[in-house]
C-alpha cells in the first residue's frame, strides 16, 4: 500500500515507521524542515524504544522517507493517516486548527482525484470524522472518490513500537465493513482484537480508555490521602486490590498524579464534549481535582518536616512526566518545582532524558552531582537509575538527609539503612 502520514510527532512518526516494517511505501509529512532532514538522515528525534534502529533500517529499504511536500504525496497516495497535534485550546476545548489544515489540502485536490482513504488517527472529538466528511462533501469532492475512517491509537510513550507491534484492539470507526478488511491488511493482518463500530463511537473509545486510566490513577491517589490520614500502607492496598482480576494491577501506582500530553487534555476534552450536551461530568471533575491537588500534598509534607522552604536547596530527579521519555508536556514534576520555587526553594533538577525546564533552576547533567549539598532529594519520575540509586554515596555529598519518594518507587528500608531519612504520602 503507498501511505502517506500527516505529522511526525510520536504517534505519526512510530505509525509510519512500524507501516513501513510491515512492507509499505510510506511518506510521513511534517512542516518542520530540520525534523524533516533529521529523520531522512536516521536520526530519531524522540525518546523511543526501538524507534531509531527501525527507522534507519526502512530508510535503507528505501520504503520510507520524510518530506514537508504535503501536496505532492497527499495526491500520490491511496491512504491518508492524519497524525497531527489536537492540542487544548486553554480552556478544555479541543482545538482542530491542524486537522484544519490537512482539510484543506485535501480539498484543494482536484476533483479527478483516484480513490483515497482518510484515516483519523489524532485524537479528536466525537463528531470530528463527520465533520471531515462533510467538508469534503461540501467542497466538491464526489462522495465515491473517498472514505474517512476513524483509528484512535492507544499507544504509551517509550514503548509506542512495542504497542503497535502487539495491540491488545484495534479500533476501526468507518461506514463500509470493507473498510476493516482495509485496516487489517494496513497493518499487516496483525493478530488482534479488531472492533469495526461507527465513526462516533471508536472516536468516544478512545477519550474513554484515557479516562479510565486517569480514574484509577486519581482513585488510588485519594486512597493514598486516606492511607496517610490512618497511617496504612498505599502501596500495599494496590498490590492487594490489584489481585483482583476485576481491578487489575495497572495504573494504581500513587503519587505526584498523571501528566503528558494525552491524559490531561483527553480528560478536559471529554467533560467538554459532555458539558456540550448538557451532562454534568462529575467523576471526570473529580478525578482532574484529585491530579491537580496531589503536588500540594508533597510540598505540605516537606513544610511540615522542614518549617519554612525559603532557600532550602531541593533536588529533583526526574522532569519528564514519566520514565523512559524525554516528554515533559504537563509534567508533574513541573508543577512540583513551580511550587518549591513560589516557596523561595533553591531547585537543581537532573533526569536521563529530559532537560527543559519552564523555571530557570539548575539543571545537573549528572545524577549523583545533582544531590551535592541539597537538604532535600525527591523522586519526581520513577526511572530504574533512581530505584537503583546508590543511597551510601547519595548520602555522603548531600547536606541533609530527607529523600521524597513521591513516586512511591523506592525501598524504604534500603534507603533508610544508607543513614537517610525517607518520606512518603500514605506508605506507613
Ligand atoms: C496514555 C495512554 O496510556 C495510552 O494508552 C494512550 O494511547 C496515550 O496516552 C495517548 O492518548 O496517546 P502516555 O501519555 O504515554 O499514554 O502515558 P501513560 O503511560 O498513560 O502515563 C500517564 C501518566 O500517568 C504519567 O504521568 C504517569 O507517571 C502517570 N501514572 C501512570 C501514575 O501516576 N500512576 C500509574 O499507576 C500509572
Amino acid at each position: 500500500m503507498n501511505i502517506c502520514v500527516v505529522g511526525c510527532g510520536y504517534v505519526g512518526l512510530t505509525t509510519g515507521t512500524v507501516l513501513s516494517h510491515f512492507g509499505h511505501k510510506v511518506t510521513c509529512i511534517d512542516i518542520d524542515e530540520g525534523k524533516v532532514d533529521s529523520l531522512n538522515s536516521g536520526k530519531c528525534i524522540i525518546h523511543e524504544d526501538g524507534l531509531e534502529p527501525m527507522l534507519q533500517k526502512q530508510l535503507e529499504c528505501e520504503t520510507l522517507k520524510f518530506s514537508t511536500d504535503i501536496h505532492t504525496h497527499m495526491r500520490k497516495n491511496e491512504i491518508i493517516i492524519i497524525a497531527v497535534g489536537t492540542p487544548s485550546n486553554g480552556t478544555g476545548q479541543t482545538d482542530l486548527t491542524y486537522i484544519d489544515q490537512v482539510i484543506e489540502y485535501i480539498e484543494s485536490l482536484k476533483a479527478d482525484q483516484h480513490f483515497q482513504t482518510i484515516v483519523i488517527k489524532s485524537t479528536v472529538p466525537p463528531g470530528t470524522n463527520d465533520y471531515v466528511r462533510n467538508r469534503l462533501l461540501q467542497s466538491g469532492r464526489d462522495k465515491d472518490s473517498f472514505s474517512v475512517i476513524s483509528n484512535p491509537e492507544f499507544l504509551r510513550e517509550g514503548t509506542a513500537v512495542y504497542d503497535l507491534l502487539h495491540p491488545d484492539k484495534i479500533v476501526v470507526g468507518g461506514r463500509d465493513p470493507l473498510e476493516l478488511e482495509l485496516i487489517r491488511k494496513m497493518y499487516g493482518y496483525l493478530p488482534s482484537k479488531y472492533f469495526f463500530t461507527s465513526p462516533i463511537t471508536a472516536e468516544i473509545t478512545k477519550y474513554a480508555s484515557n479516562a479510565f486510566l486517569a480514574t484509577k490513577i486519581s482513585f488510588i491517589n485519594e486512597i493514598q490521602r486516606i492511607c496517610e490520614a490512618y497511617k496504612g500502607d498505599v502501596s500495599v492496598v494496590a498490590e492487594a486490590i490489584g489481585c483482583d482480576p476485576r481491578i487489575g494491577p495497572d495504573f494504581l501506582k500513587a503519587g505526584l498524579g498523571y501528566g503528558g500530553y494525552c491524559l490531561p487534555k483527553d480528560i478536559q476534552s471529554l467533560t467538554h464534549s459532555a458539558i456540550d450536551k448538557g451532562i454534568v461530568p462529575s467523576l471526570l471533575h473529580a478525578v482532574e481535582r484529585v491530579n491537580h491537588s496531589q503536588v500540594d500534598l508533597y510540598i505540605d509534607l516537606l513544610e511540615k518536616e522542614m518549617g519554612t522552604l525559603k532557600d532550602r536547596d531541593i533536588t529533583v530527579w526526574g522532569l519528564a512526566f514519566k520514565p523512559n521519555t524525554d516528554d515533559t508536556r504537563d509534567s508533574p514534576s513541573f508543577r512540583l518545582i513551580d511550587g518549591l520555587v513560589d516557596k523561595g526553594s533553591e531547585i537543581t533538577a537532573y533526569d536521563p532524558a529530559a532537560s527543559g525546564t519552564p523555571k530557570a533552576i539548575n539543571v545537573s547533567k549528572d545524577q549523583y552531582e545533582s544531590v551535592k549539598g541539597s537538604d532535600v532529594l525527591i523522586i519526581a519520575t520513577d526511572w530504574k537509575p533512581f530505584i537503583e540509586a546508590d543511597w551510601k554515596r547519595v548520602k555522603a555529598l548531600m547536606k541533609g538527609s530527607i529523600i521524597i519518594d513521591a513516586r512511591n518507587c523506592l525501598n524504604a528500608s534500603i534507603v533508610r539503612q544508607a543513614g537517610l531519612k525517607y518520606l512518603a504520602v500514605g506508605r506507613h
